[in-house]
């Protein structure tokens, strides 16, 4: 089994390149199984999610080929079936974005329930009422979502809840559907705008993106052509509250700083020092920090996929710190695994309560989950001492080239096999 190994105490400096958001490329790479003709799709970032949802795709007919490592060529034409694979499908949530492109394409879709992450109940009713709404049949047994699309058509959606999976399910089931289709208190993250924003490139009608009112006029097929993935809020994030956590001095260049706002009022609330360019953001310490309270909640607000990350940073930081999640039912069982490292973490319900300032201690922790694998990563560059990090294949499902990444800001970072 492989770990890390990272002895840590050393702020991090020099500048860091973001990859292809994860959460864009796990639904566009889906989408382009509505598409008539060969995609190109530039900036995929080397994941193992990427991979995942690759192999679901091929194992339906698609053809990908890669041309170097960030750029997959994708035909879809010959698509064999609408059954997903269940051994591929449990392996990751974002397989539940098959049920969009394969019932947008095939009017008929079979789809195994999701896997990913486990933050409590993930339910997915918000998903299958659009599909409802959208004029198809839904039925469900052990094995299978069965969605039978044979009068799909555009429909007005309300959803209960704002929900990035439903809200991008959505659009893939109706862009080509006959008709107009609205979608109400629609999710306005970044990768559901980079979702429409590469559909539209290829021919469909999809407006309002990023705001909470989607409009969507169906048109009968869609073209191929070359897409670029937009850069990772989060992967962005992460390395912006690593060189918090390290009191360093980091660039943190391809992103979208527009993105990371909610992020950089944190940090300037903290007393940090934050620089916005075009395309980057310069993090550095520039004497004490305050301790602050955080919510996540869904986008503009701070989002939830920072929470493990900013709770470790805030560990390092004077003071009480309250960190409310405000997305997943329950997100703070890292805290356990955490523990080992800083025991000043109380979690009551959908509260962490963070007394910061103490040493961080050096340990052998387990990712339980990716971002906290993310934050136990964080906390290990903090810590003066060598900490071991295990469970890497979830930190391996959303960040590229992690070692290397940080071994480039000066970090005593190595990926070994035991
Ligand atoms: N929800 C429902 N019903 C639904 C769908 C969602 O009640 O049908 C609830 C969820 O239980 C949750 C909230 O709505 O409380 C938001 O869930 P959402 O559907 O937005 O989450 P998701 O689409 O399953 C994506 C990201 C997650 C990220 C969340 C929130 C992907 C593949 N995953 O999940 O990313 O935490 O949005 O922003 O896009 C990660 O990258 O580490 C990750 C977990």
């Amino acid at each position: 089994m492989e770990k890390l190994l990272i002895n840590g105490g050393k702020p991090l400096k020099g500048e860091v390149m973001i990859s292809g958001a994860k959460n864009a490329a796990v639904a566009i790479i889906p989408a382009t199984l509505l598409v008539n003709g060969v995609c190109r799709i530039e900036n995929v970032p080397d994941i193992s999610d990427v991979d995942s949802i690759v192999k679901m795709i091929t194992s339906l007919g698609a053809k990908v080929e890669r041309e170097g490592i960030n750029t997959l060529i994708i035909d879809s034409t010959q698509l064999k079936t609408y059954v997903a694979d269940p051994e591929l499908a449990v392996k990751m949530r974002a397989s539940y974005y098959l049920m969009g492109a394969l019932v947008g394409r095939f009017k008929n879709a079979h789809v195994p329930p999701p896997g990913g992450c486990n933050f409590g109940v993930r339910p997915i009713d918000q998903h299958l009422k659009a599909f409802k709404y959208l004029n198809c049949s839904v039925t469900t047994d052990d094995d299978f979502v069965k969605i039978d699309g044979s009068s799909l058509s555009g429909g007005n959606v309300y959803f209960d809840v704002v929900s990035v999976g439903a809200t991008i399910n959505a659009i893939l089931a109706a862009v080509l559907a006959p008709g107009r289709t609205v979608l109400e208190s629609a999710a306005k993250e970044p990768h559901v705008v980079d979702l429409a924003n590469f559909l539209n490139s290829m021919g469909a009608q999809i407006k309002g993106a990023g705001t909470d009112v989607i409009k969507i006029t169906g048109v009968p097929s869609l073209k191929g052509g070359t897409y670029s993935i937009i850069p990772d809020q989060i992967e962005a994030g992460t390395y912006m509250f690593a060189a918090a956590a390290t009191r360093g001095d980091v660039v943190v260049k391809n992103v979208i700083p527009k993105h990371l706002e909610a992020i950089t009022a944190k940090f300037l609330e903290m007393g940090l020092g934050v620089d916005e360019g075009d395309e980057e953001v310069r993090i550095y310490a520039k004497g004490p920090l305050t301790a602050i309270n955080i919510k996540t909640m869904p986008y503009p607000g701070f989002p939830t996929d920072l929470q493990p990350q900013a709770v470790i940073m805030l560990a390092t930081v004077n003071g009480t710190s309250i960190v409310t999640e405000g997305v997943w039912e329950s997100r703070f069982q890292y805290v356990e695994q955490l523990a080992k490292m800083y025991d000043k973490i109380s979690v009551d319900g959908k509260r962490a309560i963070i007394k910061g300032g103490a040493p961080l201690v050096p340990a052998k922790v387990t990712a339980t989950d990716l971002r906290a694998g993310a934050s136990m990563v964080i906390a290990a560059l903090a810590c003066n001492g060598t900490t071991e990090v295990d469970g890497l294949r979830h930190i391996d499902r959303g960040y590229e080239h992690i070692v290397e990444k940080f071994a480039a800001l000066g970090a005593d970072i190595q990926r070994v096999d035991d």
